[in-house]
């Protein structure tokens, strides 16, 4: 398929999409605008066997939006705020990144009033085996859903919280400053999004950073949102990334959940630049409506 001069073709059937023909060190604005376009329509945008300097990189990622911060500043790349290392590489005695940071279906950022838009990461370094990223597709999985649980769950809001996230997860558990949770505080999220660009409805759960369904109470709110998490990333709606040294892979926040998986990070090793565009208040489906944005068909 070419679509505006960009050769792709679909991750999966209905979802993403790599593009074949674009050297993202060497392209001009216009063209790294379409892939842009293409990842608003498509959930996430794979390029292969790019050759990328940090500085290449800030400016792929600033066409989406501004470059967002990192939460934690412990590894983000020296001369390079935007740029965050993920790694289990040791060198002189010190993590050179975060390890395992990813793993658990989430969203990133989830636990601010303006999650991010859209998560990059580049390969710089990967294991033989394992480190799969996985991206579940939460508008199949919300278009799936029979009309009455839709009624219900447009109405559905979370409690997220930064702070209970990171004092209750499995990996990288850790109590939390005084500073990072008056940077964080708790936010409240529609349980379905809907996508500002094009309309569709995505059931935006994440797992981690929900500590409640607003008005149900826990254990039954937390059991809801764990069968709904375990609905939206059954096999058909998930993409497996399986990486190459060189791959580009940028996924939309606002209608997929993310896993890293792990791999043996006794015998390899892996490294990974991560970046972040910033984004909007998710949009819930009365806003959505009142705002006019079309339901697609
Ligand atoms: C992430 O969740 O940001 C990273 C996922 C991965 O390392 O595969």
């Amino acid at each position: 398929m070419i679509v505006a001069g960009l050769e792709m073709a679909e991750l999966k059937p209905g979802f993403g999409a790599e593009i074949h023909n674009v050297d993202l060190a060497k392209s001009t604005e216009r063209t790294l605008d379409s892939v842009v376009e293409v990842f608003n329509l498509h959930g996430a945008v794979l390029l292969r066997d790019q050759n990328l300097s940090p500085d290449d990189l800030v400016r792929f990622m600033a066409r989406f939006n501004e470059p967002e911060d990192h939460t934690i500043k412990q590894f983000t790349m020296a001369g390079h705020p935007k740029i965050y290392l993920l790694s289990n590489k040791v060198v002189d005695g010190k993590p050179i990144g975060a390890h395992n940071d990813g793993i658990g279906w989430h969203t990133d950022y989830s636990y601010k009033e303006a999650p991010v838009m859209c998560t990059m990461l580049y390969a710089v370094e990967v294991p033989p085996e394992g480190s799969d990223t996985l991206i579940a597709d939460l508008c199949a999985a919300y278009d799936e859903l029979p009309p009455e649980r839709k009624r219900l769950f447009d109405s559905l809001m979370l409690h997220h919280s930064y702070q209970y996230f990171m004092e209750t997860r499995e990996f990288g558990r850790k109590k939390l400053t005084q500073e990072l949770i008056d940077e964080n505080p708790d936010v409240v999220h529609p349980l379905v999004r809907v996508h500002p660009r094009n309309g569709r409805r995505a059931l935006w759960v994440s797992t981690g950073t929900v500590r409640e369904v607003v008005g149900m109470p826990n254990p039954e709110g937390l059991k809801l949102l764990d069968d709904i998490v375990a609905f939206a990333t059954q096999e058909r709606f998930v993409y497996r990334h399986k990486w190459r040294v060189g791959d580009v892979l940028v996924w939309d926040n606002r209608c997929t959940l993310h896993t890293g998986t792990l791999f043996d990070d006794k015998k390899h090793t892996r490294l990974m630049y991560r970046l972040w565009a910033k984004g909007e208040k998710p949009m819930d489906t009365a806003s959505a409506r009142a705002q006019g944005v079309p339901a697609p068909v």
